[in-house]
């Protein structure tokens, strides 16, 4: 096997898994296994125990932002790995996050305490550069926002003090795979826009080839316009596999797969995908 990415929970799944809105996908290489996300609350876990994933043998967790969407399975994921295993994100995570709809708004950050998952064995490296975790996976860092149409979903806020302002998404972050063929971008939600974080990779990557992208794109909320230019400069890639997942939004999915045809796929729970 050389490289294997199991997508372990999304808003939709596969004949007999289940699908919950949030996303955790499994990346495993020839040196290590990393868990992007755990999902929303059980499905990350119930789909790995349906397909035979033990979550012990996993060397560490990234978490993509904060959102419970993406950090809620925590507690769950940590019971089954049941050892010291690093956590690898932002250091902005721990600043409350918060949904904001007209005069009504939702906590939407980590729904645990740190301590709480300390004691289920999480050891937490925070930091905004890029973290090498293995020889063949590393992160993104913080994503640099260059493009002038990616803007953040104006409904995220963080609360400072008693304030509300809205969220910068600093924590936002991705991961990048090597692989012989050139690497594998995978988001969690790519809050800071899609393309703005592949930039991101080919400024780490020195412009080296991506062949394959997984994960969420936050297009659900994009103007057309918006969805338009992002097919654009994506296409421009020549990706061999665009698998979108989770905020990714029908618009986009359908503009996405039609210009990318064979290329596109709906990256779901249960999806797994094996490249040699
Ligand atoms: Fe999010
Ligand atoms: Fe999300």
């Amino acid at each position: 096997m050389a490289v294997r990415i199991t997508t372990l929970s999304e808003n939709t799944a596969q004949l007999g898994f289940l699908g919950e809105w949030g996303l955790s996908i499994l990346v495993e290489t020839e040196s290590s296994k990393v868990l992007l996300d755990t999902g929303l609350s059980t499905s990350a876990v119930y789909n790995a125990d349906l397909m035979g994933i033990d979550f012990s043998t996993i060397d560490a967790i990234v978490l993509s932002h904060a959102h419970g969407d993406h950090t809620g399975g925590l507690r769950d994921v940590l019971r089954r790995v049941r050892k010291q295993v690093q956590i690898i994100a932002h250091p902005d995570i721990w600043i409350p996050k918060y949904v904001v709809y007209g005069e009504m708004s939702r906590y939407a950050g980590i729904p645990y305490a740190k301590e709480d998952l300390e004691s289920l064995g999480a050891s937490f490296n925070l930091t905004r550069k890029p973290f090498k975790i293995s020889d063949d996976i590393m992160t993104t860092g913080e994503i640099e926002m260059t493009t002038d149409y990616e803007t953040i979903d104006d409904r995220l806020f963080v609360k400072k003090g008693n304030k509300m302002v809205p969220d910068a998404l600093a924590d936002d972050l991705a991961i990048v795979v090597r692989t012989t063929e050139g690497f594998i971008l995978i988001t969690g939600c790519a809050h800071r826009g899609i393309v703005n974080t592949v930039r991101q990779v080919q400024k780490l990557t020195r412009g080296k080839y991506i062949h394959t992208i997984i994960g969420g794109t936050h297009l659900m909320v994009a103007s057309p316009e918006r969805i338009e230019k992002t097919a654009n400069e994506l296409k421009e890639l020549g990706l061999q596999r665009l698998g979108v997942s989770h905020c990714t939004g029908f618009n986009a999915s359908v503009v996405l797969a039609k210009e990318f045809g064979d290329v596109f796929f709906l990256n779901n729970a249960g999806t797994q995908l094996t490249l040699e």
